[in-house]
């Protein structure tokens, strides 16, 4: 009703600085990630070939999760998982234990100030649905920054139907969109709205793979 998030009603403006003032509420939530990320993990290997990919980088990418398992089986790819110092600890932990520590790393840092340009392809995952057009748009320009001309961007999200039906997965998704539009502001969109914000940011989408419930848009520099 007054348009705002939980957070900017505590006078916070981004929800993700808010948790991190509780680190019991931050610890609950990376839980949960890894554990929603292992469930899609199998559908976005299926579905997409990383195989061409020298150095990826998982922006946002929480304990390395999905970055574990896709340098797993990509036995010759480099990889960086990028998120807020507070993830460094379970990340290095989790990278050691499944072996790829030595081609995998954890970097620390604020993808709204800037992300490193060290990888010829960046991987976000359930990243862009947290944030409204302006934030989005300021993330994907600083992927853009970091990528080289022939690079490539990988957005892992669930795509909003056109016209949503009444089936299962669809009302999943509306709940999901309203549930991102009540914590950090977000929202689920279409592939146009994808597309929108793609072309906004520097980047144009190439295809959409589905994978699962979720879609992997591969998208490259302009
Ligand atoms: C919804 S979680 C997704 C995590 C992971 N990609 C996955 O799908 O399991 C959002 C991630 O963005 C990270 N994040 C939030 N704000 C950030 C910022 N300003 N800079 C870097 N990472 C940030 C959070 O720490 C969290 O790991």
């Amino acid at each position: 009703m007054t348009g705002k998030t939980a957070a900017q009603l505590q006078g916070v403006d981004d929800s993700f600085e808010l948790m991190g003032r509780t680190p019991e509420i931050v610890d609950k939530f990376n839980v949960a990630m890894v554990e929603l990320t292992r469930l899609v993990t199998p559908n976005v290997l299926q579905s997409y070939d990383f195989s061409g990919i020298r150095h990826l980088m998982d922006v946002g990418g929480g304990s390395g999760e999905l970055l574990g398992v896709i340098a797993q089986q990509n036995s010759k790819l480099r990889g960086t998982v990028f998120d807020l110092p507070r993830c460094a600890e379970a990340a290095g932990k989790h990278l050691r234990q499944i072996g790829v520590d030595d081609r995998v790393e954890f970097v620390a840092g604020d993808f709204f100030k800037a992300v490193p340009a060290i990888a010829d392809a960046i991987i976000l995952k359930s990243i862009i649905h947290d944030w409204d057009d302006v934030r989005s748009v300021a993330i994907l320009q600083n992927c853009r920054k970091a990528l080289p001309d022939g690079g490539k961007l990988l957005l892992v999200e669930r795509l909003m139907p056109e016209r949503p039906s009444m089936a299962d997965e669809d009302r999943e998704q509306a709940l999901s969109d309203l549930n991102m539009l009540r914590g950090p502001g977000g929202l689920e969109r279409t592939e146009r709205q994808y597309r929108e914000l793609l072309d906004q940011s520097g980047f144009e989408l190439v295809t959409s793979y589905p994978a699962g419930r979720f879609n992997v848009i591969e998208a490259r520099p302009a």
